[in-house]
């Protein structure tokens, strides 16, 4: 029996359906040989749209959540294809990376600079900033999970990385949560116009684009 992805519907997905811009593609194309399981093929999210930064971030979640999914997978397979691990090792070493450096040197300060003190975000962004480091450390470990070279086609994982990647999807998609329902929410209201295009400068630069 073919078994799809299962990409759990909740907060994010609901907000991903309502958001006003980002609507981020996903489609069901490769095939990890695995009795049929597939993985999605995740579309680059448009270069476009770093001229609205927080539509932007809001469809990285989405894309991450598809990702944490896969490696869900992964956990309870014990296993992952070649090829999917090392899709997933890629969004890991790349894409997580920069999206990090997005709200760390980019979003959090400016919100921090512009929230009033009645949006209570000072414990958020604390929580939020700390969720950060404390990932690096695990992703750092299933990266090199991931990588291990072996004579199979296929990556095996102990049961100890199985249950930090799971620990790992679970705080990261409520991570993700809190920052589309509290931070995103409280950013399109306090955010200036002008905050928005220094965000969306520094994104820019990160990624080498300079207009
Ligand atoms: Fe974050
Ligand atoms: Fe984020």
């Amino acid at each position: 029996m073919v078994r799809q992805l299962g990409v759990p519907a909740g907060l994010v997905e609901q907000l991903a359906m309502t958001s006003r811009n980002a609507s981020p593609r996903i489609h069901n194309t490769s095939h990890d040989g695995d009795g049929g399981w597939f993985m999605p093929t995740i579309e680059k999210i448009p270069v476009a749209l770093l001229n609205e930064p927080l539509e932007y971030i809001f469809a990285y979640h989405f894309h991450q959540r598809v990702v944490l999914a896969t490696l869900q997978h992964f956990a309870e397979e014990a296993s992952a294809s070649r090829a999917d691990a090392d899709t997933i090792k890629a969004f890991l070493t790349h894409d997580l990376v920069l999206h990090h450096a997005d709200e760390d040197d980019d979003l959090f300060p400016l919100v921090r600079l512009r929230a009033l003190p009645e949006d209570g975000l000072g414990t958020v962004l604390a929580r939020l900033d700390d969720d950060h480091r404390r990932d690096e450390t695990r992703v750092e470990e299933i990266v090199r999970a991931l990588t291990r070279r072996t004579e199979e086609c296929s990556v095996r994982l102990s049961k100890g990385v199985c249950e930090m990647i799971q620990s790992y999807v679970t705080d990261k998609n409520h991570h993700s949560a809190v920052e589309n329902g509290v931070l995103l929410a409280i950013a399109r209201i306090r955010l200036a116009r002008k905050d928005l295009k220094a965000i969306s400068r520094g994104m820019k630069a990160r990624r080498g684009l300079t207009h």
